[in-house]
């Protein structure tokens, strides 16, 4: 008994802080349809790894911090730190690849840049961050705009009344040490790129602005569109119209006075798909804001243990992927990284990627709407995070609330996941149940996943029971038979046992290889031993009834870490397909093959 109450009174903690952090400000959405002016180019910055600018010798949070980008105003006047010379960064860009000093900094880096502003009547300013790692304090001519948490999510706040003609200085102190309660945790086989990893822009809007829009086809729906739009001003009750020119669809409602609408109407629309990617000019506005964008229409549901695309049985050939730009390294974070791994994926034959382990950035999204490619979208509850912490659970739903602010207008985005190899618990599954509510609260269209684990009923059958999988549309599992489990043979002789009459996606499998090492194909590391691991591994997973895709770990060998074998890792996790200088592995053909056959069976 004495337990239950403990419980409910965490979870109730929890729900409090949760409804607390609902005062973030609201997030813009669709930048690029926006009138934007970006600040990306060079920075000027400060290495700053015992947080000097921030606090004072009594570790207090000092007033007085580089924030402030004081200059001395007499030769007397006594200022230890001057941003105007000191050494620059590439923004976007991760501080890691830019400057081999600073490739396995964990810390603070203050950032600065300068600018003038020609203000306007009756607009609006924000300050966009399409993401920062880790934790992100951000200022304008010294004054605190305010602090986002979280590596890979949009952020943005409002400058208009702190915005200056000249010399205004925006200042970010981005802090990337992993901490216990932070999500992802201490420990991640990725590398914890940090830095103002992607776009930093200022964005211009009316008085009364178009905030944001939901513009999809309803649940179970091939020609009827249901969503919303949401002004943010005071005048909050306005006219506002929706267009799509090219299905004849001009519809107009009216905001209540917290300048929402409900929006709802029939169309005959081409709908999308990976070997149709119809995008739509789609036209939001009012009476003094515009907003175009590109959006296609599909329906993706499941039936027993089929996913229906536009109400058809598919099959989803994937690949997972991590945002790292494939040849330069570093943090991907430009249209031409998304295109050249979205471009590899589709040479493997690939229909759907996995965006492991957390938000990608947008133009990975974007593209793939364009190229006619699914995806797999997660936010990093990676492995074992604080599951009765509330201030963990907070963070961890604001990243799936920005994830899917961001991206719900995406046809390409058929999965959000919650979660990856996470260990069964209560508390866990408290946790994440409360984040699939949260993303169907957000989002009644797609569908829910997470990438669970499986374990042996017996020597010879695997099986999928995780009680997270009673909450799931789509069940996820990571297995690594003829890698951390076995040698490959072994997949030969095992089976499969699933608790749930629900579609199931590998979400992982795979061995590491070195490219041009070769041996003997029991000789790991070679490529020899990773293409006898996917032929097994293939065999196996095809005789699984319930089996309705895979993303294979992983497209690209990637920065780890945790990766220190000399002369094999040397701080790569080389279970790529294609090696971090894009050579084509052995392995990357025998999936290739697989999936032109599964094209072939028209799957
Ligand atoms: C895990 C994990 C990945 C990791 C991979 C590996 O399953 O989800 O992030 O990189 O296995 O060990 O290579």
């Amino acid at each position: 008994m004495m337990i239950k109450v403990g419980a409910l009174l965490t979870f109730l903690l929890i729900l409090v802080t949760a409804s607390q952090a609902q005062q973030r400000p609201a997030l813009i959405t669709n930048i690029e349809g926006r009138h934007t002016m970006d600040l990306n180019g060079r920075w000027q910055t400060i290495i700053d790894q015992y947080e000097t600018g921030y606090y004072d010798y009594r570790y207090q949070p000092s007033t007085d911090g580089y924030f402030k980008n004081a200059k001395p105003k007499s030769p007397s006047d006594l200022i230890e730190y001057d941003f105007d010379a000191s050494e620059q960064l590439n923004v976007p860009g991760d501080w890691n690849s830019q400057d081999q000093r600073l490739l396995f900094y964990e810390g603070t880096v203050w950032y600065k840049k300068s600018f003038d502003y020609q203000k306007k009547d009756r607009t609006r300013l924000f300050v966009y961050f399409g993401a920062a790692n880790y934790l992100a304090d951000v200022y304008l001519n010294g004054q605190k705009l305010g602090r986002h948490e979280g590596g890979f999510t949009p952020f943005n706040f409002e400058i208009t009344n702190l915005v200056r003609e000249k010399d205004n200085f925006l200042i970010v102190k981005v802090d990337n040490k992993r901490r216990r309660d932070a999500v992802p945790t201490l420990n991640t086989d990725w590398w914890n790129y940090g830095g103002l990893t992607r776009d930093v822009n200022l964005v211009e809007v009316p008085d009364t602005f178009i905030e944001d829009y939901f513009l999809q086809l309803k649940k179970g729906s091939t020609n009827e569109i249901a969503g919303w739009v949401k002004l943010n001003g005071a005048a909050g009750s306005k006219v506002v119209t929706v267009e799509i020119p090219e299905a004849n669809v001009k519809q107009t409602v009216t905001t209540d006075a917290n300048g929402y609408a409900p929006v709802s109407f029939k169309a005959r629309l081409n709908l999308w798909s990976p070997e149709n990617p119809k995008l739509y000019s789609v036209k939001v506005s009012t009476d003094v804001d515009s907003v175009g964008d590109r959006i296609g229409f599909r329906s993706i549901e499941t039936r027993g243990t089929d996913i229906l695309l536009n109400g058809k049985p598919i099959f989803l050939r994937g690949i997972c992927i991590h945002e790292e730009s494939p040849l330069r390294g570093g943090r991907a974070f430009s249209k031409d990284d998304a295109r050249m791994l979205l471009t590899w994926a589709k040479e493997l034959g690939s229909n759907f990627v996995r965006l492991a382990h957390y938000p990608h950035n947008e133009h990975m999204t974007r593209l793939a709407d364009e190229m006619g490619i699914m995806v797999w979208s997660e936010i990093p509850v990676y492995w074992t995070v604080l599951w009765d912490n509330p201030d963990t659970f907070v963070n961890a739903k604001n990243q799936l609330d920005e994830n899917i602010t961001r991206d719900k207008n995406k046809a390409s985005v058929i999965l959000w996941s919650v979660a990856n190899e996470t260990p069964v618990s209560e508390a866990r599954l408290k946790f994440l149940r409360g984040l699939v509510d949260h993303a169907r609260s957000l989002d009644p269209t797609r569908l829910l996943t997470a990438a669970n684990e499986r374990h042996y009923a017996d020597p010879n059958t695997q099986l999928i029971d995780d009680p997270l999988g009673e909450y799931l549309d789509v069940l996820g599992c990571n297995e690594y038979v003829g890698w951390y489990d076995g040698l490959p043979e072994k997949a030969d002789r095992l089976q499969w046992k699933i608790n749930y009459n629900k579609p199931l996606i590998i979400s992982e499998f795979g061995g590491d290889a070195l490219f041009g090492n070769h041996g003997d194909k029991g000789v790991r590391w070679t490529e020899e031993y990773q293409k006898n691991l996917y032929e097994h591994q293939l065999a196996m997973l095809k005789k699984i009834p319930s089996l309705r895709g895979m993303t294979p770990w992983i497209l690209t060998d990637f920065r780890s870490p945790r990766r220190p074998l000399p002369r094999i890792q040397d701080f790569y996790n080389r279970k790529g397909l294609i090696s971090s200088r894009g050579e084509r592995k052995q392995a990357f053909y025998t999936l290739q093959n697989f999936y032109r056959g599964l094209i072939k069976e028209g799957k």
